[in-house]
């Protein structure tokens, strides 16, 4: 009987899922992640892995990898926290779960630039502070986001939902920037595919939905921002680094752009001080795919990607390496 790890708490159906095709299950039960020495302790103990995105999998935990180890399975859209060269050098299959939490992920980056332009935030503390005392028509005065520009950065399925949120929800023109070109997309939304910086220059709103790669790392620094309108605001429900964080407070703070909306960040678990500071930034905890349907469909797939590979079939969400 195949013996898997399971490093959080995913929801149920993908353990009842494992458990009806024999294999066996252990969990993390603790509310804390693994440490670097019980994950190569999984790797040397059992015959696969459900891993979390906050897992480090590098060369050096893929080594200590037993002879029988099959599969690492990410209960993640991405999978940038595995070296996936070194598992296919190990002859290890790397999966994920793309696609099926793309419209939550959407929602939330929806709901990061609408709680950006709308002062929400802000409004809220305020209230509970006790200041609201009288009625002012200038009070938190903000934006809409009716028939503005929005620019797409990663055509993926996420960004094509945020497209077409945008689109349908808001009559938003649209623009994106991918390296392929999306004739259906353009069609149901009236997009154009354009360079980064037409993007920058022409949006009101920008919204980041790359995966992480040497290519992405840093795509947006000082001079992208610069690009931005002043009154532009950019949310990122991709990955942090794709923007250097660095240069964002920087433009944050001498106002070259109005606003950020922020699910995940350069260091995840450390958060810069000085991000935490600032009034036109707001800040979610990597939660864009946490709703209960995305996590209940993240946990079928990375279940269904295991049971695959014991059962001598490719996972439908296998990551490929060129
Ligand atoms: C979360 O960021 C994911 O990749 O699913």
């Amino acid at each position: 009987m195949a013996k898997i790890f399971i490093t959080g708490q995913i929801e149920k159906v993908g353990i009842h899922l494992l458990n009806k095709h024999r294999i066996e299950v252990s969990v993390n039960d603790s509310p804390h992640p693994l440490s670097r020495g019980n994950i190569k302790e999984v790797f040397g103990n059992f015959d696969g892995i459900i891993s979390m995105t906050g897992d480090r999998i590098d060369d050096e935990v893929i080594k200590a990898a037993s002879s029988g180890f099959k599969i690492i399975s990410n209960y993640a859209t991405g999978f940038d926290n595995i070296d996936v060269l070194a598992a296919k050098r190990k002859g290890i299959v790397v999966a994920s779960t793309p696609g099926v939490a793309a419209q939550s992920v959407a929602e939330h980056a929806i709901m990061l630039i609408l709680a950006c332009l709308k002062r929400m935030v802000e409004a809220d503390r305020y209230v509970r502070a006790g200041k609201y005392s009288r009625w002012d028509p200038k009070l938190f005065e903000s934006w809409q986001i009716w028939g503005k520009t929005i620019g797409i950065v990663g055509l993926g399925h996420i960004g094509s939902y945020v497209g077409n949120i945008a689109f349908s929800g808001f009559k938003m023109k649209i623009l994106y920037h991918d390296i392929n070109k999306s004739p259906d997309f353009e069609m149901l939304t009236e997009a154009r595919q354009v360079s980064l910086e037409a993007l920058l220059r022409d949006s009101d709103i920008v919204s980041m939905n790359l995966p992480l790669t040497d290519k992405t790392r840093h795509m947006i620094g000082r001079n992208e921002l610069r690009l931005m309108k002043e009154t532009a605001v950019i949310v990122n429900t991709g990955r942090g680094a794709t923007i250097d964080e660095d240069a964002l407070i920087w433009a944050l703070k001498e106002k070259v752009v109005r606003g950020a909306g922020l699910d995940v960040f350069e260091d995840e678990f450390n958060i810069s001080h000085e991000l935490k500071t600032l009034g036109n930034v707001v800040l979610t905890p990597h939660i864009a795919s946490a709703t209960i349907e995305a996590r209940e469909a993240m946990s079928k797939l990375a279940a269904q990607n295991v049971i695959d590979v014991f059962e001598g079939r490719e996972p439908e969400g296998i990551v490929k390496v060129e």
